[in-house]
């Protein structure tokens, strides 16, 4: 194992860094006040929301809700993992970045470098096999891809025989190539290639590396598509193929389509339409849909009109569902019996094929459509069975514009009215949480409700020499009061560090669960910024903290002394309590 990167270091490198520069670099920022604009590169949109605090070194944006420090930013808006942004911050600033036991920065990375490097040489040797294969580029002419296209998704040819790619990348690479899954292990030992008289299509991370290869059988036989196996750096769950070709293709996506093969996205392609990308093998997942919604507000899902096809399609929605935030939209496109989008690109055009997409089915209509198919509406018993299903649908949405929409049409289903529906929804198990009032368009920015406790951690957060401001309070920490635990963890944090910024005090709970949180404390606002106003809220938050915590704690010693005697701890915990000593 390789050395960490120790955290001081991470602490001094985002005490340095100005985030303002580091985004700025890559989404020219403009000036607005106290903070920085620009449109937001994680979303499309014409208004800017995305917002750079040079004080708190974080953005935001209001519309996405994207947000983060310098690190994240860059891991998100260049795809690099922790270790990378760190690395390229350190660079950017001429620093080195040390390790923990003075070892170098070797770890998985340099290995993972070899698989990167050896996938591009291997893509390379395919790409060069494609001049010398007619067969498969008759293969390619016939089912009418140019050479365009090929070059652009980087196609290739894998040669028939045993070791051609063995060969020309040499014994030395053996080990590399077979742990970025281009060969297999013979049982006697060695090894040939994995891909042989296959097509090639490069699948590319987004950071347009190639991580693995698909590769198609020229005429009939099985397996028509023979694919990498996971690697370190292939894990099909996650990756888009054709993502990265999409976003090169177009730089501001408004929407992209979901289709099942490579050769949909390609067809699409030669056909001029851009923004498709394919599962590999595989359902949609969370996953994919977070990274979709991440990038375009609206997602279409191609799919065959057959059964298997709406059941996948109901599977996307379900996934879909808690993806979902307000503005996101989901359309299904259901293609005629026995087409994928490339024969049916091929027989109605582009136009003919985007005038389908536009005609999409939407999600709500999908979804109300498919619960009338899975119950009978005319009886009692199928009405509440879908109300139970429905219930779970809704469950996963966040309050909004689609929720309310959903909750109107179910009502007219069933005949309810839409606060009877609520009330239905609700007591067939646990309670639906409540809707918004309005359908929220522009995120407000105060819209956190500010307990003590949230309110002490911002400010902290904001501001983490406020620690210094305050003696330990032990008593500040009640299983009752959710979230005390944290403050005190992050009192004594910024305590042992006392030039502990804003964004490194953030990093470092980027592991924990509670990282989600502290970002979203963070776009908090203080309506005052002078320091003497912060450092009385903040002292005036734990006081309500520490009187709530003592009002709890005597209710309890209180309740307890009815039905059984208090030891003597306790008896003299509750005089004082009583007596108010206890609360300073
Ligand atoms: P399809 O069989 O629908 O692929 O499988 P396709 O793209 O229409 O293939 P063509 O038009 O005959 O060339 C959809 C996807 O499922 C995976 C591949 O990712 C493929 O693109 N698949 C399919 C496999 O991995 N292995 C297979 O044997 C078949
Ligand atoms: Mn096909």
């Amino acid at each position: 194992m390789a050395g960490r990167i120790p955290q001081h270091f991470i602490d001094e490198l985002l005490a340095r860094v100005d985030i303002v520069d580091v985004i700025d670099a890559r989404v020219p920022l403009k000036k607005r006040g106290r903070e920085h604009v620009a449109c937001c590169p994680f979303h499309s949109e014409k208004t800017p929301s995305f917002y750079v605090s040079p004080q708190k070194q974080f953005y935001h944006c209001f519309g996405c809700g994207a947000h983060g420090t310098a690190l994240g930013f860059l891991m998100e808006y260049e795809h690099m993992d922790f270790v990378e942004a760190v690395e390229q911050l350190a660079g950017s600033l001429g620093m080195e970045v040390p390790r923990e036991g003075g070892e170098t920065p070797a770890r998985p990375k340099r290995e993972f470098e070899g698989l990167y490097a050896v996938m591009e040489q291997a893509a390379e040797y395919y790409r060069q096999q494609l001049r010398h294969g007619p067969r498969a580029v008759d293969y390619l002419k016939g089912r009418g891809l140019s050479g365009q296209v090929a070059g652009d998704y980087g196609l290739g040819y894998a040669p028939a025989g045993w070791d051609g790619l063995l060969q020309h990348l040499g014994k030395e690479a053996t080990d590399a190539m077979h742990q970025a899954g281009l060969l297999i292990q013979k049982d006697g030992g060695g090894y040939y290639d994995r891909f042989r008289d296959r097509v090639m299509f490069p699948i590319r991370d987004r950071r347009g590396r190639v991580i693995a290869f698909g590769g198609r059988i020229l005429d009939q036989g099985e397996p028509k598509y023979l694919n990498s196996p996971e690697t370190p750096i292939f894990h099909k769950g996650r990756e888009l193929y054709g993502l990265y070709e999409a976003r090169k293709a177009s730089s501001r996506l408004d929407r992209i389509l979901v289709v099942e093969g490579y050769m949909d996205v390609i067809a699409l392609a030669q056909h001029g339409i851009t923004n498709a990308v394919a599962t590999l093998g595989t359902a949609t997942t969370a996953q994919h849909l977070e990274t979709l919604y991440r990038l375009v507000p609206s997602v279409v899902f191609c799919f065959d009109g057959d059964r298997a096809g709406r059941q996948a399609a109901w599977r996307a929605l379900e996934h879909a569902l808690p993806a979902l935030r307000d503005g996101l939209e989901a359309y299904f496109l259901f293609l005629p019996e026995g087409e994928d989008p490339d024969t049916l690109v091929r027989q109605l055009g582009r136009e003919g094929f985007e005038a389908a997409v536009d005609g999409a089915m939407g999600l709500s209509d999908f979804l109300i459509q498919g619960l009338k198919e899975r119950h009978n509406v005319l009886s009692h018993e199928g009405r509440a069975h879908l109300a139970d299903d429905a219930r779970k649908l809704i469950r996963d949405l966040s309050p909004g514009f689609l929720r309310e929409q959903l909750l109107t049409e179910l009502a007219r289903l069933l005949n309810l009215t839409p606060d009877r529906l609520e009330r239905h929804l609700g007591d067939a198990g646990e309670p639906l949480p409540a809707t918004a009032a309005r359908p929220q368009r522009t995120p407000a920015r105060h819209q956190l409700h500010m307990t003590p406790v949230r309110l002490a951690i911002a400010l902290l957060l904001l501001e983490p020499e406020l620690a210094s401001t305050l003696e330990p309070v032990p008593e500040l920490v009640s299983p009752d009061i959710p979230g005390t635990e944290l403050l005190v963890e992050l009192l004594e944090t910024a305590r042992q560090n006392p030039h502990l910024t804003t964004a490194a005090m953030i990093e470092r709970f980027r592991e924990r669960q509670e990282y989600p949180h502290l970002l979203k404390l963070l776009e908090w606002e203080p309506a005052a910024s002078d320091s003497d106003t912060l450092r009385r809220m903040f002292l005036d938050a734990i006081a309500r903290l520490v009187s709530k915590r003592a009002e709890q704690r005597t209710e309890y010693l209180l309740h307890k002394s009815r039905v059984q005697t208090l030891d003597p701890e306790e008896k003299a915990e509750l005089n004082a309590l009583l007596t108010g000593r206890a609360t300073r």
